[in-house]
């Protein structure tokens, strides 16, 4: 008898748990659309949904959201959106996008109940963020747009070397920019770019003509690439998905008067002959910063990744030449990269993570940028480590029976672990660059 009356009560607690999220959706603390979830979108989504911006479908209304309610808790409860790798426990970072347990459960509910629309009134738009994307920039107007002099034509299919177009800047005095942003003219086919400050009297590229597309000579796509490789300062990497560069106050990057900014283009042909003119545009700082940022990288080119292993590891390393405080980190692989970690390693060799991208996605070269810089001492060895996976589970993988090699296309691979860092703004830079880190 006792049996059974437990038996009964077990089954209804069963019952009641299993009603529970049917409760949830017939009590009036349902979310809303314009209550609890329009927030969200715009804090979190909206950066890339909305015309103009990457990503295909606009979640700004609620007209425009609803039909992919189930394709969003779907995302977000995978983490497949918003796009953000940092494994948990680093950082914290400024430009952290990742959603908060509350707000994936919002989302979550808001979906399993309906995805009631609720009522205007019920949602705070003051507290909405203005729109951000003026003029089609993602940072303030700018003093300056430097844009590619002619657009490069792209062939229906097939690799495409990189480009290097030489454009220069016309100033007539040194310049400060604290916010850099590269629009690309034709999304689709940039991979990715990276705009360089070439100074004057720079020996790099010496027979690339102005605003004519450009390819260094070697026999090998390789030798092309590595004879186009520079110790000159980079200004932004652009690749889908990451953000415009918005130094803090008193930190800025430095353009000394009559350079040239070279864009390196990535293009990736998309089955039909097309062209792209791509443009950047800078702020200037208001005044002269006491510091400077310049992007440092730590690179392998000499590794060859077996058929088939799962698990490779390629690494990197340095040290430090002189003082400089880290702002800021942008890892780059292709297709068979599987995880890249920054780590410090301490006087008494014990290692210090600093960020760890797992899992890497080659479809979102993302920067990681510290909410709190991170002051190095001169001498301090920075190492880059670096997993591959060349198995056939890895579903990205262009060919698991390939050793594969450092090269540009995205069926090679690549180990660059770039990094901003600021120095001294009286600091030659040639202390860096110089010696590589
Ligand atoms: C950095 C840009 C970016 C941000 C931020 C972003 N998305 Fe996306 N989203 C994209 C792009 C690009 C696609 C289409 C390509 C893809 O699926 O990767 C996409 C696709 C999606 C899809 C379709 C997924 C599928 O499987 O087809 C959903 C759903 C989605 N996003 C929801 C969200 C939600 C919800 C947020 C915010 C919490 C968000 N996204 C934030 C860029 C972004």
């Amino acid at each position: 008898m006792t049996r059974v009356i437990r038996m009964k009560i077990a089954r209804q607690f069963l019952i009641f748990l299993l009603c529970k999220p049917g409760m949830v959706a017939t009590t009036h603390e349902s979310p809303t659309f314009y209550r609890d979830v329009r927030p969200i979108l715009q804090m979190r989504c909206q950066e890339c949904h909305q015309p103009g911006q990457i990503a295909p479908m606009p979640f700004l209304t609620y007209k425009q959201t609803r039909p992919w309610a189930k394709a969003i808790r779907e995302a977000v409860l995978i983490k497949k959106m918003p796009p953000w790798f940092a494994e948990p426990g680093f950082g914290p970072f400024t430009n952290d996008r990742s959603l908060s347990k509350q707000e994936i459960q919002t989302l979550v509910a808001w979906v399993e109940s309906g995805a009631a629309e609720g009522h205007l009134a019920e949602g705070h738009p003051k507290a909405a963020p203005a729109p951000r994307w003026e003029g089609g920039w993602n940072i303030a107007r700018p003093d300056s747009v430097v844009e590619m002099p002619i657009a490069f034509r792209l062939p229906a299919k097939g690799d495409v070397d990189y480009q290097y177009i030489v454009v220069p800047t016309g100033f007539t005095e040194d310049k400060w920019v604290q916010m850099a942003e590269l629009r690309p003219g034709n999304p689709a086919v940039v991979h990715h770019a990276v705009v360089y400050i070439r100074e004057p009297g720079s020996s790099w590229l010496p027979d690339a003509k102005p605003g004519i597309p450009y390819v260094p000579p070697g026999r090998t796509a390789r030798e092309r690439l590595l004879n186009g490789s520079t110790t000159n300062d980079i200004l932004m990497v652009y690749a889908p998905g990451n953000i415009p560069e918005k130094w803090a106050a008193g930190l800025a990057k430095f353009i000394k008067a009559g350079s040239d900014l070279v864009f390196q283009m990535h293009y990736t042909p998309k089955g039909h002959v097309t062209s792209d003119q791509s443009r950047v545009g800078m702020v200037f700082a208001r005044a002269t910063p006491g510091r400077r940022v310049i992007t440092l990288q730590l690179g392998n080119d000499r590794f060859v990744i077996p058929p088939g292993d799962p698990n490779h590891r390629v690494e990197a390393w340095g040290a430090l030449p002189n003082d400089a405080t880290l702002l800021s980190f942008f890892p780059h692989m292709h297709l068979r990269g599987k995880s890249f970690e920054y780590n410090i390693i301490e006087p008494d060799n014990r290692r210090r993570t600093l960020l760890r991208v797992q899992p890497y996605n080659f479809h979102w070269q993302l920067s990681y940028r510290l909410n709190q810089p991170l002051p190095l001492k001169a001498g301090t060895k920075i190492e880059c480590v670096a997993y591959y996976d060349n198995s056939r589970n890895n579903p990205n993988n262009p060919d698991p029976e390939e050793a594969v090699r450092f090269g540009p296309q995205s069926w090679e691979e690549m180990m660059i672990g770039f990094f901003d860092v600021a120095i001294d703004a009286h600091l030659d830079k040639q202390a860096f660059f110089g010696r590589r880190p």
